[in-house]
């Protein structure tokens, strides 16, 4: 059996392609355009392993996802692939419209091509698992319940907007042409192979190399952080059991404001690698312009993912938060690579 996974050389993509070449024997396609947050150093451990066969390429190419379908015939498909960071959709919000809804329509139509061709037997067995954000139900106020999955979408940036619409697709190819789906929405993931422009790997990194940490605005926003692995299982866990049609909210349980997950980067850091000067790395901390339609606070219900199919996060985000602080100090090399831009070399090299 194979499966079909767009994306995976980014951080989700990347850490389930490690973690299901770990797990299961089953073969990955990977179908990743290599942007900019596509990073091959993630997979190296999967370029070796025949099970993973990589594949460059856009996931709006019908003639390439087509062939891609036809020749390994996935049991299923897995859209991780999407452009993903809040600031840059408010830079330049044309990406996004480009591959998270131009893309997945183009990609939903190449799967259903594919899928009305199977033999009964794989029809009904087939599934497309689209993995989408907390981000397109909007923002809470302190003492809003959490989103549950009939919250109201109410995406508020370029980018939570462009994955609410490319949840509408997913679902309307459901309800009109029987597609079988799966959604998941889930909160802000934290963990290995993090691209440094977001928050987390971010402030470790600046931590280390003496630079300011930028807190936007009062850092009084809330985030609810899920170990990337925990997000991984998930995922499995809704491919094997999740109820075609259906959407799964996936989170942490763990709301912390921004200000508080910096100033416990800045004791782990404290403790397992001490600034020179026995300073504190919580003096580096600097508050910068707020970004613009900053959401306050995102809170994930993951009840019924945990009613329904017995899921629930394994780790706390003091353990998860202590193993990716751990996981950047023993990985200089992956560090140094994304840092001076080495990891685009071999791309350019391989591709042009
Ligand atoms: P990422 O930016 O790290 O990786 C995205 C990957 O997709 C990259 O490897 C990139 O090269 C590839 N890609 C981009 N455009 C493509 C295209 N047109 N065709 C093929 N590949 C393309 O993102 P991530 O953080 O790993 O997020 C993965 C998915 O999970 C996204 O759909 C995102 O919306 C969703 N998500 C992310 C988070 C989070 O906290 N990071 C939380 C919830 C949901
Ligand atoms: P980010 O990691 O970009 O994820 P998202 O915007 O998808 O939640 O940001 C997490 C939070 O951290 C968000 O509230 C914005 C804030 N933030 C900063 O305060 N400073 C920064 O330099 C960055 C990148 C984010």
């Amino acid at each position: 059996m194979t499966i079909l996974v767009t994306g995976g050389a980014g951080f989700i993509g990347g850490n389930f392609v490690l973690d299901w070449l770990a797990g299961q024997n089953e073969t990955i396609i990977n179908l990743d355009a290599l942007t900019y947050a596509g990073n091959l150093d993630t997979l190296h451990a999967a370029q070796t392993d025949s099970r993973h066969t990589f594949i460059h390429g856009n996931i709006g190419d019908r003639v390439l996802v087509e062939r891609l379908l036809t020749e390994h015939q996935p049991r299923a498909v897995i859209n991780f692939a999407a452009e993903s960071h809040v600031d840059r959709s408010i830079h330049g919000p044309g990406d996004f419209i480009q591959t998270n809804i131009a893309g997945t329509f183009n990609m939903l139509e190449s799967v259903r091509g594919y899928w009305n061709g199977l033999d009964a037997k794989y029809r009904t067995a087939f599934r497309l698992l689209h993995v989408s954000t907390d981000e397109v139900y909007g923002t809470l106020s302190p003492e809003d319940p959490p989103f549950t999955e009939t919250n109201r979408y109410e995406p508020n940036s370029p980018y939570s907007a462009s994955k609410a619409a490319s949840d509408h697709l997913v679902r309307a190819w459901h309800h009109t042409y029987g597609l079988p789906v799966l959604t998941t929405n889930c909160s802000n993931n934290y963990g290995p192979y993090h691209f440094p422009e977001k928050l987390i790997p971010l402030v470790i990194l600046n931590a280390l190399a003496s630079k300011p940490l930028p807190i936007y605005g009062d850092g009084q926003q809330v985030r609810d952080w899920l170990y990337v692995k925990d997000h991984c299982s998930a995922i499995r866990r809704v491919l094997e059991a999740g109820k075609l049609g259906e959407t799964y909210n996936i989170g942490g349980w763990n709301e912390k404001t921004n200000l508080d997950v910096v100033k416990t980067i800045c004791a782990i850091l404290d403790e397992l690698k001490p600034r020179a000067d026995g300073a504190s790395y919580a003096a580096q901390i600097t508050f910068v312009q707020d970004r613009p339609g900053h959401d306050r606070r995102y809170a994930i219900d993951a009840g019924k993912l945990k009613r329904e199919l017995d899921w629930k996060p394994t780790e706390t985000f003091d353990s998860g938060i202590r193993k990716t602080v751990q996981w950047y100090l023993d990985n200089p090399q992956w560090v140094d690579n994304i840092t001076s831009g080495h990891y685009r070399d071999w791309i350019r090299q391989q591709y042009g």
